[in-house]
């Protein structure tokens, strides 16, 4: 059952009326959902929908900027969001991690105060296989002034996001949001259509005993990443005094979650593999809307030096090392690279 059967629309409604978010912004939410719920009836089709699979034609991969190949799907989610959010009028540009430079709103429609940027399809790697995957986003204002927005209009530290959420398709599809006052989590009521809030002020316990990371990239990570997994490994007898178990999804929207819901660290930390790039997670359209959903949820983010709503962007595309999750956790993680960072020094 759902507490007071509370929709999206009157839950973004009462926030109106509250004064936490405009008319524009609500309608923005209301768009995002709503190309959500196409994405994931295309998600969920699978086999049958003929959505598996590599885009591009026979034999031709069809390369992104990221210079990853692209899934059928990841082709399709990027379609649905822009089509969605093309003539509303909320939104002044979008931008995507399946396009190389940010979009305009073309000028058949009105612009709007808003740009918009997401990742339409989230751990593309599990798509074929029948493992949650999801779509990221995150809402910055277009600057002041600006009626043609490019790409430097989107540099702007992750503090300045007035919206941020994700949707995970999963055995349910439930989308966590915030727009700055706590995160919440809404679940689809398929035979409805309708995302219905299920958890108000989600909250992440502080300690943890459970982390996820990709274990098998441990002889690139850096010395600080090093001790502090060695240390959670060495469980009750070694220096942090209890064993830990540990889960990878590799579809960050699904380990997040699972983070929002019963705690943990999620971590993709700086490797000798990544590093030229500066990580693996992309700062606008990954770490930064995850990493205010955790915080509005008391946990914390980091990029293991420097909390990860202040990183100032430098790019786009730009890519961060990633901790996020319960706090005393992500503290501790950090304090392993400041005491190595010291040493160094
Ligand atoms: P995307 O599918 O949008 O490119 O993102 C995949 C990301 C993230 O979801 C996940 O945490 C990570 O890549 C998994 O990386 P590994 O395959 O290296 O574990
Ligand atoms: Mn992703
Ligand atoms: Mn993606």
């Amino acid at each position: 059952m759902t507490p007071n059967n509370i929709s999206l629309t009157r839950f973004l409604i009462e926030e109106q009326r509250a004064g936490r978010v405009n008319a524009e912004l609500r309608l923005l939410v209301e768009v995002v959902a709503r190309a959500c719920k196409r994405i994931s009836i295309a998600v969920g089709k699978g086999a049958l929908g003929g959505v598996l699979g590599e885009a591009g034609g026979e034999g031709e991969a069809s390369i992104n900027v990221q210079g990853e190949a692209q899934k059928k799907l990841d082709v399709i989610a990027n379609d649905v969001l822009l089509e969605a959010n093309a003539w509303g009028g909320h939104l002044a540009g979008l931008a995507s991690e399946e396009m190389d430079h940010s979009m305009p709103i073309p000028d058949v429609y009105p612009r709007g105060n808003y740009l918009l940027l997401f990742d339409p399809l989230d751990g593309s790697s599990n798509i074929d296989v029948n493992v949650s995957v999801g779509t990221i986003f995150s809402v910055l204002r277009c600057p002041e002034g600006v009626t043609t927005p490019t790409d430097e209009d989107y540099l702007q530290p992750g503090t300045e996001q007035v919206a941020a959420g994700y949707c995970v398709y999963g055995p349910q599809t439930t989308l966590v949001l915030t727009v700055g006052h706590g995160t919440h989590a809404f679940t689809l009521d398929r035979e409805v259509g309708s995302f219905l809030l299920t958890t108000r002020g989600m909250r992440i316990p502080e300690e943890t005993k459970e982390f996820a990371v990709n274990a098998s990239n441990q002889r690139f990570w850096e010395a600080p990443m090093q001790r502090y997994v060695g240390d959670l490994l060495a469980g009750k007898e070694g220096p942090r005094g209890k064993d830990f178990n540990m889960r990878w999804i590799a579809s960050m929207v699904a380990d997040v979650h699972r983070i929002l819901t019963r705690g943990g660290i999620f971590s993709y930390p700086l490797d000798s593999k990544c590093a030229p790039k500066g990580g693996k997670l992309r700062l606008l359209y990954e770490a930064n809307p995850m990493s205010l959903l955790v915080e509005q949820a008391g946990g914390a983010a980091s990029t293991g030096r420097q909390r990860m709503l202040e990183v100032q962007p430098t790019g786009l595309h730009m890519r961060v090392p990633v901790f996020l999750g319960s706090k005393a956790e992500v503290e501790a993680a950090v304090s392993y690279h400041r005491s190595h960072d010291a040493g160094a020094a």
